[in-house]
């Protein structure tokens, strides 16, 4: 099954890191450490293999990706023999690389993404494209009457308002298109009414939001067991250091706050109220894309005991992101190709604030997402079958 990934701000270090590692385990070069799909209980056939996986993107910058990635490399992010042994593949993608288009009403541009999107699945012969936004966060988006239908929506874009934010103007085309849309950001994405009626209508799936991959992580596994054992969490403070242009972005008070409140949201739906404290997110230019997040948890138990608990995360950013993209694509493209249509709830397992779904809890979303890739697996098999 040949699949496009189509990477919205593909020149970033999470896009770029994903880029290198799927060139890397295509070529050989690199175990799948970090891939869920290619753990026991998800791998198998209705997956796109990673020598399946075409690479291309948006971004409003233009650094070559080859500098990204070997800054990234110097960072200490990737691995400089992986970069040092794949130029030409590296080239290639280059080559699939577009500006964001910037000049026009918000109809001329999204129509230049659609053409982007079709031209790169008929010169590739693509099966499907997924698009994966992974551009930079923005802040909560506007509401806008035009939001609430496809129709209004389409007229509303023909005007000088910008109606849309980018990450929902990508999701529009990536729709209009025929691609699914996947949202690795906290950013509005396909999160509006007329975005599911059309996703709905083109018989399109959509996955999102907000990539779980550290402090958020830990807490929608730990959250559960305080929940458990009916121990009461009194407070839970986090206060995440980072740099990188993801860190650089957050500084923006209004982004950061959309970050913030998506990391908050596990706490109150696993525990079933909200404790005190709050997520601090601060820009340390100095730790690049090393983030630390430290938490403080204080909590009673039987006859009032208090108690505590403190964490201390130092993760790579873009290194846990990046496998993780990768397998958003192969979930998505074997969903697409299975007809699933709407939001994949069942993809929750990989968001913080996932679209949807009934829980918070990691290990309730394991078994989501078990089952619905055997489904998904199992479906291929007996289609097989049936065809043989
Ligand atoms: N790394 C993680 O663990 C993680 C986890 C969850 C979510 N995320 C999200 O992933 C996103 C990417 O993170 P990153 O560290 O790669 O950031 P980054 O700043 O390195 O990359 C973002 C890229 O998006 C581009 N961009 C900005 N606006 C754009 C637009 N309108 N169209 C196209 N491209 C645009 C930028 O030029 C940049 O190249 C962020 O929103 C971040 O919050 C990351």
């Amino acid at each position: 099954m040949r699949t496009g990934v189509w990477l919205v701000g593909a020149r970033g270090s999470v896009a770029t890191t994903s880029i290198v590692g799927g060139l890397a385990l295509r070529a050989g070069l690199a175990g799948s450490t970090g891939c869920v799909t290619e753990l026991p209980e998800l791998r198998g056939p209705a997956l796109p293999a990673f020598a399946d996986l075409v690479f291309g993107g948006h971004d409003v910058a233009t650094t070559p990706l080859c500098k990204r990635a070997e800054a990234l490399a110097t960072a200490g992010v990737l691995p400089g023999r992986l970069v040092a042994a794949l130029p030409d593949e590296l080239a290639a993608v280059e080559e699939e690389l577009r500006p964001a288009p910037a000049a026009g009403s918000q109809a001329e541009r999204a129509a230049a993404i659609v053409r982007d999107l079709t031209d790169f699945r008929d010169r590739h012969r693509l099966d499907r494209v997924v698009v994966v936004n992974v551009s930079a966060t923005e802040p909560t988006a506007t509401a806008h009457p035009a939001h609430a239908d496809p129709a209004t929506l389409r007229d509303a874009l023909t005007g000088p308002d910008e109606v849309l934010p980018a990450s929902s103007l990508y999701a529009y085309a990536a729709l209009t298109a025929g691609c699914p849309y996947v949202d690795f950001t906290p950013s509005t994405g396909a999160r509006l009414p007329a975005l599911h009626t059309l996703a709905v209508e083109r018989g399109l799936p959509y996955a999102g939001h907000d990539g779980k991959t550290g402090e958020t992580l830990v807490k929608s596994v730990l959250a559960p067991m305080f929940a458990m054992r009916h121990l009461t969490v009194r407070s839970w403070s986090g206060i995440n250091l980072l740099g990188g242009g993801d860190g650089a972005n957050l500084a923006d008070p209004a982004a950061n706050a959309a970050k913030v409140e998506s990391k908050q949201r596990v706490l109150g739906e696993t525990l079933g109220y909200v404790p005190q404290g709050g997520t601090r997110i601060d820009y340390v230019e100095e730790l690049g894309d090393f983030k630390t997040a430290w938490d403080l948890i204080t909590f009673s138990g039987f006859l009032g005991t208090g108690m505590r608990m403190e964490f201390t995360w130092h993760g790579c950013d873009s290194a846990l992101a990046a496998p993780l993209v990768l397998d958003l694509a192969r979930l998505t493209a074997a969903a697409h190709a299975a007809g699933q249509v709407g939001p994949l709830t069942e993809l929750a397992f990989f968001f913080k604030d996932p679209l949807g779904s009934p829980t918070h809890s990691l290990g309730e979303q394991w078994t989501r997402l078990v089952e619905f890739t055997r489904a998904l697996h199992t479906g291929l098999e007996s289609a097989d079958g049936h065809a043989g």
